[in-house]
């Protein structure tokens, strides 16, 4: 049942995406969509003037892999749907509660002008870490400084030592809501990051107990050191931990998968490190977990949708406690904290 709450956060989010009334919404929706961000994502923007339709796709290809799609990346029920490709290029404003492949339709979807708001944790998440225009100005000011970068090096007191180029690509910025023609957001989100320049990420990173490994939805208990050099990850070596992480990526059969990809901080101030431990792994997307205010952010795989060629569905997202991150020599977070 949708409660007048939820129904005002979500007018408070489409509110902070400009939705003008006569604007074209599109809700679209996939098998994993929660009913009452169908009925809310409706409602709300009816109730803002808008045109309106929902979008109801079939069933998407088996996946290869257990899990869902928090991280893992690959061809959706929206692959190949020219018509409804189409639809979505028509819209101002498509509420995403399925979860679009990042870097191919959804490039061609942005490039028309439409913004894009991904929605699909449930509403208690979505309303605690309800976006705030201080969000966006957070994650502005720590977009400007990537943008500006042309090193990063991350470190911490366990042993991570990566160095990394920054420039060839642009900056990815997520702070909760789609305000801008072409902007993709994702609500709730409040970090940015860089993506290396190719072949250029160096050293070890050493993923140490609490360190959150998506889409595993689960703190690391023993460590994991990744040894990098050419912009891949050559070894990895450790106990369980290592042991299972290892088997992950080999199992998707793609050397691809092994790139460092997406680098960067959190910066939300309600979000917290605590909350992956607190829900069902399918009941939630672990957006805490990315956003939590000072976390350095280390992913693995695809760059498709930063422009770059890498398509791997193998994408990890490893929210890391306690690093510190210099951009050109300059502390952007010490210790897990904003600078
Ligand atoms: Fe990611």
């Amino acid at each position: 049942m949708v409660t007048l709450k939820f129904l005002e956060a979500w007018k408070h989010v489409l509110q902070l995406c400009n939705l003008r009334p006569g604007e074209l919404v599109c809700v679209l929706v996939g098998e994993a969509a929660h009913p009452d961000s169908v009925e809310a994502a409706r409602l709300s923007a009816q109730m803002m003037g808008a045109r309106l339709f929902k979008l109801e796709l079939g069933e998407a290809p088996a996946a290869k892999i257990a899990g869902e799609s928090t991280a893992a990346q690959g061809p959706t029920a929206l692959s190949g749907n020219r018509g409804a490709v189409e639809a979505l290029k028509h819209s101002d404003l498509v509420i995403d509660l399925m979860g679009i492949d990042r870097g191919r339709e959804q490039t061609e979807i942005l490039a028309t002008g439409t913004r894009i708001l991904l929605v699909k944790e449930p509403p208690d998440v979505l309303m605690r870490l309800l976006p705030r225009p201080e969000d966006r100005i957070a994650v502005r000011a720590a977009a400007d400084r990537l943008t500006r970068a042309k090193i990063m090096h991350a470190t911490s007191k366990t042993g991570t030592d990566l160095t990394v180029g920054l420039g060839e690509f642009p900056v990815l910025v997520q702070y909760g809501y789609a305000d801008e023609p072409g902007r993709w957001d994702h609500w709730p989100s409040a970090f940015a990051a860089g993506w290396p320049n190719e072949g250029t990420a160096k050293g070890r990173v050493i993923l140490s107990p609490g360190d959150c490994i998506l889409p595993f939805k689960s703190y690391v208990r023993t460590p994991i050191a990744l040894d990098i050099d050419g912009g891949y990850i050559r070894h990895i070596v450790g106990d369980l931990d290592a042991r299972y992480l290892r088997d992950y990526m080999d199992s998707f059969h793609d050397p691809e998968g092994y790139a460092v990809a997406h680098l960067g901080w959190g910066v939300h101030s309600r979000a917290h490190w605590t909350m992956l431990g607190m829900y069902d792994k399918r009941q939630t997307n672990a957006m805490d977990a990315r956003s939590f205010s000072g976390n350095f952010m280390f992913s693995t795989g695809p760059n498709a949708e930063a422009g770059g060629n890498r398509h791997t569905p193998c994408h990890l997202d490893i929210p890391m406690l306690d690093c510190s991150v210099a951009l050109d020599g300059k502390p952007a977070t010490i210790e897990g904290r904003v600078v």
